[in-house]
């Protein structure tokens, strides 16, 4: 076999960018991957495996049959071009203008397979890839989907997790991981889901929400007033964004100085933004002075600097008409103003103090002060000194709250068994009571 390989010559390149946004096309349809555990920066698993492929393959493999295992079963660039055209003449295409699955769901069969023995003279699996930056896992697993073996790591913790339970177990264990899995996420969620109780406000049925944005805020030195602070007001493309009210109370200096929000559609009507550079700028008309940086950090180390909900993102339930004349459900993505009852923050900072100290104990919490150095230096200029210090309150309590509940689902005896303070070295950590991978 030539030491060159297919994709040093060729790649279908046209091809896999078009089956690679049909992959992600559709948020509620993407590859099951990505709801085990999100990763940001994971690759399209079409392109994944034509690059495992092709770096297997000689240069003189059969582009046919290469295009057919990674499941290009027809002409994506050519139908993407009649759909563009459909678009503009209005032309119905029908339901299934591509005349075949997206890409990634046709898994290898035994026959793709031997081609893939015989045409690298290597019976499989023992020829491996290694990825030793693998993030989300995209690479190992169309590896091991394609019936070779993959070594796989990544400098990241919660990436390394992802790949044992994205690619090692399931192909280790089979469908005795899956239901391991489901009965350890039934298990967490009936012991959790009381304790998230009142953390975040009631919302009504088909509502879901996304995430909820808050704007650091100091204070005014020049009027006293509260200063949310956000370089720009943009929440989506297309205008979509939040135009700030500042209520002058009774002038500068009174009480009352804050600024309510609205959700608003065009570039014009958000407000601007009020810190760049470092440096802040009030937002009230009779002041609209521009606060130094170090004013801002001064406050900041000071623990003055507090938050502010400025909008919630959520997504809604739809029933929308399709070209076939039929109903379907569909997610649909709002944002809308804070309303009173979204902010219970005196409620959750009350939950979460009675919690910190014995979280803190059992370093339940990432209580270590942060280092100096690249990148980490900067949040300590605006008195972050510990990482815990980068959650809001309400995310420390939940992800506290899960980390407790996970102990316990761990150690049946609670979240202390088996912990020592000083050493904080787990015994029988892994000896999980009800179920295992
Ligand atoms: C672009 S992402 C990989 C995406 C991956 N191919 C996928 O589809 O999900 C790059 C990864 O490299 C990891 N990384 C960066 N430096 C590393 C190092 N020195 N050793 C191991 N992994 C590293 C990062 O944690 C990150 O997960
Ligand atoms: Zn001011």
């Amino acid at each position: 076999m030539t030491d060159i390989r297919l994709i040093e010559r060729w790649l279908p390149i046209a091809a896999l960018g078009e089956e690679s946004i049909r992959e992600r096309r559709s948020m509620t349809a993407l590859p099951p991957i990505y709801y085990l555990h999100v990763w940001w920066a994971r690759r399209p698993l079409v392109a994944s495996r034509a690059a495992v492929l092709a770096s297997l393959l000689p240069a003189d493999a059969d582009r046919e049959r290469f295009l057919h295992v990674i499941g290009i079963h027809g002409d994506p660039v050519a139908t993407r071009s009649r759909i563009d055209v459909a678009k503009r003449t209005g032309e119905n295409l029908g339901p299934d203008p591509y005349g075949y699955k997206r890409a990634f769901t046709y898994a290898p069969s035994g026959e793709d397979k031997g081609w893939l023995a015989s045409a690298t003279g290597r019976p499989l699996p023992t020829i491996s890839v290694l990825d030793p930056s693998a993030g989300g896992g995209s690479i190992p697993m169309e590896t091991e989907r394609l019936g070779t073996a993959s070594l796989a790591n990544d400098l990241n913790p919660v990436a390394a997790l992802i790949l044992m339970a994205t690619v090692d177990w399931p192909f280790r264990h089979g469908y005795a991981a899956l239901e391991s899995f489901q009965a350890l996420s039934r298990e967490f969620i009936r012991r959790a889901e009381p304790k998230y109780e009142g953390v975040f406000p009631p919302e009504p049925d088909g509502v879901q929400i996304v995430g909820y944005l808050w704007a650091r805020t100091i204070t005014c030195p020049y009027c006293d007033g509260l200063v949310p602070l956000s370089p720009n007001w943009r929440l989506a493309p297309g205008g979509t964004g939040v135009r700030l009210t500042p209520h002058l109370g009774d002038g500068p200096g009174s009480e009352g100085r804050t600024c309510t929000f609205d959700i608003v559609n065009s570039l014009t009507d958000q407000s601007p933004g009020t810190v760049a550079r470092g440096d802040g700028t009030c937002p009230f008309s009779d002041c609209g002075r521009v606060i130094d940086g170090d004013v801002i950090k001064e406050q900041a180390q000071a623990g003055r600097m507090g938050e502010q909900l400025y909008a919630v993102v959520y997504k809604e339930r739809v029933e929308v008409g399709t070209k076939t004349g039929r109903l379907r459900e569909k997610w649909v993505r709002g944002y809308r103003a804070p309303r009173p009852e979204d902010d219970n923050g005196a409620e959750v900072r009350a939950r979460l103090d009675e919690k910190l100290p014995e979280w803190e104990a059992f370093d339940l919490v990432p209580s270590e002060r942060i280092p100096d150095g690249n990148k980490t230096t900067e949040p300590q200029r605006y008195g972050m000194n510990q990482w815990l210090d980068l959650f809001s309150p309400r995310q420390l309590l939940c992800h506290g709250t899960s980390v407790e509940v996970f102990r316990q689902m761990l150690v049946p005896t609670g979240p202390q068994a088996g912990w020592t303070r000083a050493g904080r070295r787990p015994t029988g950590i892994w000896r999980s009571h009800s179920t295992s991978c």
